[in-house]
């Protein structure tokens, strides 16, 4: 290859993060080919509707709608996917690698839940397979973990990896907006994907802590293996509790390694308003990594949007077009060298906050207090009590109990007479 000699890239979508990849490319293709030491160029953009207006400028003379104008063309060594979703991102990938092309995407459906086939591909092809804009957006993650980061045994990764829901549960606490408002305010503002139910629900979530356990663990952690919970069931009057307590609720994304296995979760909860999560707000990303050497760590950004996902995505495209021209290899493909057992959500421990809409009589709460007694869950504190029609409303905060004997403990809450409802349970993070 002589020195001059452009790289190509194949541009799988031309959407949000896609046309951030050619902004990108267009408007620092100075910089960046000083960088690489040759010329980037996208050579086709592979899109489904041609017609569509796009949000970057570009000659239309690169736009096809055959996977295979790209697959067959020598001269792209590049895919780039941000397509999205799982099929046919998926198969176009494999068939990528398998053409011995270096592929880069921001598609956690995929790697969350193909990452292992995808690496053995690209391991049998002697290419790249890289996914920073997976996770996190803008913030560079995947790399420190892998690399950065390769030194430690790490025991716990903690974040706020979803900027639609974080966006929502800030306005929701500042503005004491309601949810659906909300979401709608999300949407248009490009946040949330098309269909929110993965952002609300806490899949997208779940699918970027998978990938950050399988990490940090070294043990392949697939998005089925992750207990979600989404912040559908949040309601205004339990962002005020929280409020009034010190505390404000988040969508945290949880892995740990106690020794004994891991367990990865997501589920919204009480942090208390000093944690330094309390603090990242609207759209913004944040995840705490804590390693045996390095101690604490943390990574702060914006965890979603077009420059911000396709600055990642880009510098992808960057490290393996400096590889391609130099002749040199620095891949860093699947670090799952172990497997740890995992552990299910009930084996984990930890307070809960419960609201309860209970009759307002004699009594009744003993008749509670023993139900939790029953099974082993004490109490903390029942902190407030305000009349609701002719209801009594119970805030109670227990101790540190496992989640298998405080689901037992609701079970039978909502079999008693005097329970008109369980209103909420979320779980109190402690620091
Ligand atoms: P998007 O705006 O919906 O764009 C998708 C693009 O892919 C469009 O250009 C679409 O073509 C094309 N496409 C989709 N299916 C296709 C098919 N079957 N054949 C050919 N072209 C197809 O999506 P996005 O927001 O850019 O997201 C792209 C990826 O980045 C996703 O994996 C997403 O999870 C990830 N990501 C997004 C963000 C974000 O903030 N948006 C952040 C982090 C990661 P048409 O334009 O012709 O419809
Ligand atoms: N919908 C996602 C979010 C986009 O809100 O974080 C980034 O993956």
């Amino acid at each position: 290859m002589t020195v001059n000699q452009p790289i190509y890239i194949g541009l799988l979508g031309a959407g949000t993060v896609g046309s951030g990849v050619i902004k990108i490319l267009t408007n620092n293709a100075g910089n960046i080919e000083k960088k690489v030491g040759a010329p980037v160029h996208i050579k086709k953009i592979l899109v489904r509707s041609p017609e569509k207006l796009r949000d970057a400028v570009f000659e239309e003379s690169l736009i096809v709608t055959n996977i295979d104008d790209i697959l067959n063309d020598d001269d792209i060594s590049i895919v780039v996917e941000v397509m999205g979703g799982e099929q046919p991102a998926k198969d176009y990938m494999m068939r990528a690698l398998k053409a011995g092309k270096h592929v880069v995407t921001a598609n956690k459906d995929v790697v969350a839940r193909y990452g292992r086939d995808l690496f053995a591909l690209a391991e049998q092809n002697q290419v790249d397979f890289l996914f920073e804009g997976s996770v996190g957006g803008g913030i560079p993650i995947i790399r420190p973990l892998k690399q950065c980061m390769a030194a430690n045994q790490i025991s716990e990764v903690m974040g706020i990896v979803n900027g639609t829901t974080n966006y929502m549960l800030t306005k929701m606490t500042r503005d004491r907006v309601d949810f659906a408002e909300v979401l709608a305010e999300a949407q248009a503002k490009g946040y949330a994907e098309a269909d929110p139910t993965a952002d609300v629900g806490g899949w997208d979530a779940a699918r970027k802590i998978a990938i950050l356990a399988s990490i940090a663990f070294g043990t392949r952690v697939s998005v089925d293996d992750v207990y979600v919970e989404g912040i559908t069931n949040i309601s205004l009057k339990d962002i005020e509790y929280a409020s009034e307590l010190g505390y404000v609720i988040k969508l945290l994304a949880i892995a740990k390694d106690d020794g004994n296995g891991i367990n990865v979760r997501v589920h919204p909860a009480f942090i208390a308003s000093t944690h330094p999560l309390a603090a990242v707000n609207d759209v913004f990303n944040a995840v705490f990594i804590k390693g045996d050497a390095v101690g604490e760590a943390m990574f702060y950004g914006r965890g979603a949007g077009q420059m911000p996902t396709a600055s990642a995505v880009t510098a992808d495209i960057i490290d393996v077009a400096r590889d391609i021209h130099h002749h040199i290899s620095s891949r860093i493909l699947c670090t799952c060298y172990d497997q740890k057992p995992l552990r299910s959500v009930d084996q984990t421990e930890s307070p809960f906050f419960i609201r309860l809409l209970v009759e307002d009589k004699p009594g009744v709460l003993a008749a509670i207090a023993g139900a939790f007694g029953a099974q082993q869950v004490s109490l903390n504190s029942v902190i407030q009590k305000r009349k609701v029609d002719s209801c009594a409303e119970l805030v109670l905060i227990t101790y540190k109990v496992s989640t298998a004997n405080l689901r037992l403990a609701i079970t039978s809450l909502s079999g008693m007479s005097v329970v008109r409802e369980v209103q909420s349970v979320i779980r109190v993070e402690e620091e």
